[in-house]
């Protein structure tokens, strides 16, 4: 790594696992993001870093990019993966506990990715884990790796993560990956949120009076997109999450309560950029991806590259120095 101070944040990482994003200092996220931005220009250096090391990826909800993602960062960084992607493919459907399944998978590979959809159920998992854990996901709670994943991409299309008017618009309610982005962007100087949602899927009261509020961040609510969309350095659009309704008939109410489109797009500024942590569903018409704002695609090449520096950093991989 770098500077000294980096090599002390990247040593602290190591054996670490991470459930929130501000399980780590900003020191060690600085660590994070600049060893990814390495990856991100000389992905060649790094093919040896984990050799000789398993990722277990345990999916016990449906995944594509999350659970690939990781697979192929491992996989680039020299080392090899193993794991589910389906609940029904495990002991679970045995009545094994979760405690019992991690303490066994720990004993085989050297890091943990696991989605699951019970609040609570990683750190729980990194509580009987001999190796880090990394939480790829519980239910409405968090999914630190998708926020590290935005954050490179902000400051790649930013140059920055502060000082940022940041709307959020769909589900606040049950997107983890909305409430994991608001702890970590409230830990910036000057950022500012535009909540953006009907009023049955707004932001828990928890996240307003347990981080808004004690960071002293400025937000704002509406339910329209089009009257807050000129305002915004960023807007991170999210699918309704269907399958944390409890009835059908709310959801298909709700579902396409915001589309972002061409006409919404042209009351927005130049420099915006569009983030989704994807899948989408009608929530962005196709017709603006060629736009140059549009930056989720990017986003995905992203979440690879950063989740290669996190695996490499909490196995304590064999990391190039910089100019070696
Ligand atoms: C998100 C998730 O699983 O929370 N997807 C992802 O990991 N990229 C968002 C979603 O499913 O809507």
């Amino acid at each position: 790594m770098k500077t000294l101070v980096e090599k002390k944040a990247a040593d602290s990482l190591k054996g670490r696992s991470i459930i929130e994003p501000d399980d780590f200092s900003l020191k060690e996220l600085e660590a994070v993001f600049t060893l990814a931005e390495r990856i991100v220009k000389d992905p060649s250096r790094y093919t040896g870093v984990c050799k000789g090391k398993i990722l277990a990826t345990l999916f016990f909800e449906p995944s594509t990019r999350t659970r690939l993602s990781f697979e192929a960062a491992m996989q680039r960084l020299g080392g090899s993966t193993l794991g589910f992607a389906e609940p029904n493919a495990s002991s679970t459907t045995k009545g094994e506990s979760l405690a019992d399944t991690i303490r066994t998978v720990s004993c085989y590979t050297d890091v943990i990715a696991m989605r699951n959809p019970k609040e609570g159920a990683a750190l729980l998992a990194s509580r009987h884990s001999e190796v880090p854990v990394i939480n790829a996901g519980d239910g409405g709670h968090h999914h630190p790796t998708q926020t590290l994943t935005d954050l490179l991409t902000i400051r790649s299309a930013k140059g920055k993560t502060e000082g940022l008017t940041v709307g959020l618009c769909g589900d606040l309610k049950f997107g983890r990956t909305v409430h994991s982005l608001i702890k970590a962007l409230s830990r910036y100087p000057g950022n500012k949120f535009v909540l953006i949602s009907p009023p049955e899927l707004k932001i828990p009261d928890y996240i307003i009076s347990r981080v808004l509020k004690p960071a002293g961040v400025p937000f704002t609510a509406t339910d329209r997109l089009e009257d807050a969309i000129s305002s915004l350095d960023i807007l991170y659009m999210t699918r309704v999450q269907k399958e944390r309704f409890f009835n059908e008939e709310d959801y298909l109410r709700l579902k396409d309560s915001y589309i972002l489109d061409k006409a919404k797009m042209k009351l927005a500024r130049d420099d915006l950029g569009v983030l989704h942590p994807l899948p989408r569903v009608n929530e962005i018409s196709a017709e603006i991806d060629s736009d140059p704002r549009a930056l989720y695609f990017t986003q995905v090449k992203f979440g690879m590259y950063v989740r290669m520096a996190l695996i490499a950093l909490l196995t304590g991989g064999d990391i190039p120095e910089v100019n070696a």
